[in-house]
């Protein structure tokens, strides 16, 4: 990678990746792209930044194609527990700014990662060691979006030998940028509220397992796969990546270990409780382990160390 342009930049996602890349590859050579302007988001004002709305493919294109670039990192998107609320503008935003993604990339002949999710996944998919190809009947809009992605990659690597290259996120976990509306948000807010208040109501009911990832190692993950040998990379749709199996008394059970006194209680969500329980428990990642030497560093406890002590940092209690 030289010159990266980031869509949905000032997102959880967005908002650390383009810190991450503009240490390794340059302030310059990392375009952040977001439909909003926060002049306080750490990505607007650490390098170059432009307005974009990824609907709008001509702009996608021309600004792209102004910067020299030659990697789009596509995140713009609509999460899982958003999506179930408003479906078609999750189908507007999800699929469209994705094909603009594919076919900016396809005119330019650049490559491009866009993210899948366990999301992708359904009831009827195995819960445990979800393999890297399985049976993939999402029940929600999200899912219906990514699974469509994943094969529209596939699509323009065989047909017009795009580039496309993906990853299958678990839920992430960080403190520098929130969460935009996804189903295991709340296991980012039980450390805010640890800390905050001594206690948390988790919307998620007790005993629901789904695979986590601290965010370091999601934005070293990115770095891996876009820097991979293309000839080893056997899958184009997306690769299942997986560092921990979580469900919130676990997290709680940790978190005791710091603070003693914290208080876990339960206001389950019956929506994002169904999209919880129709995605798998743990899934299989040795596809990305063989073909990329995807290796996940954090676990339970180091993370919750170290995200106690960066929110410490951060907020006043
Ligand atoms: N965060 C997770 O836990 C997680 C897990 C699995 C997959 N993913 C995927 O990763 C990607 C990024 O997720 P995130 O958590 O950073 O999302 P987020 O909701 O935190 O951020 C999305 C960003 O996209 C921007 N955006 C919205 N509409 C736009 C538009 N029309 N044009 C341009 N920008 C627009 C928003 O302003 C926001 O900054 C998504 O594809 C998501 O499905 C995320």
């Amino acid at each position: 990678m030289k010159r990266i342009l980031v869509t949905g930049a000032l997102g959880q996602i967005g908002t650390e990746l383009v810190i991450f890349l503009r240490k390794l590859y340059g302030e310059n050579n990392v375009i952040a792209t977001d439909i909003r302007y926060d002049k306080t988001n750490v990505a607007v004002n650490s390098g170059p930044f432009e307005v974009l709305d990824v609907t709008d493919g001509e702009k996608m294109f021309q600004i792209t194609k102004r910067y020299k670039v030659d990697v789009v990192i596509h995140l713009a998107a609509m999460l899982s527990a958003v999506a179930e609320q408003k479906p078609l503008a999750a189908w507007h935003l999800n699929m469209n700014g994705l094909m603009n993604a594919l076919e900016t990339a396809k005119e330019l002949g650049i490559q491009l990662f866009t993210p899948s999710s366990i999301g992708a996944f359904g009831s009827s998919t195995p819960k445990e060691q979800t393999p890297q190809d399985t049976i993939q009947r999402p029940t929600t809009m999200y899912g219906i979006n990514k699974v469509a992605g994943e094969l529209l990659c596939d699509y323009y690597h065989m047909k017009y030998g795009v580039d496309t290259r993906g990853v299958r996120f678990p839920g992430l976990i960080s403190c520098m940028a929130p969460p935009g509306g996804g189903t295991t948000d709340y296991a980012v807010e039980i450390y805010y509220a640890a800390i905050e208040r001594g206690r948390y109501e988790s919307f998620i009911e007790k005993g629901t397992y789904l695979d986590m990832m601290y965010m370091p190692d999601a934005l070293q993950g990115v770095v891996q796969l876009m820097e991979a040998d293309p000839k080893k990379l056997k899958h184009r749709n997306a690769y299942n990546i997986a560092a921990m199996s979580l469900e919130p008394e676990v997290i709680a059970a940790e978190i005791r270990k710091h603070i003693p006194t914290f208080v876990l209680d339960y206001k389950v969500d019956p929506a994002r409780q169904a999209i919880a329980d129709s995605w798998p428990n743990a899934i299989d990642d040795s596809a990305a382990r063989e073909e990329w030497g995807f290796h996940a560093k954090y676990d339970l406890e180091n993370m919750t160390s170290d995200i106690l002590e960066k929110i410490r940092g951060k907020v006043k209690v």
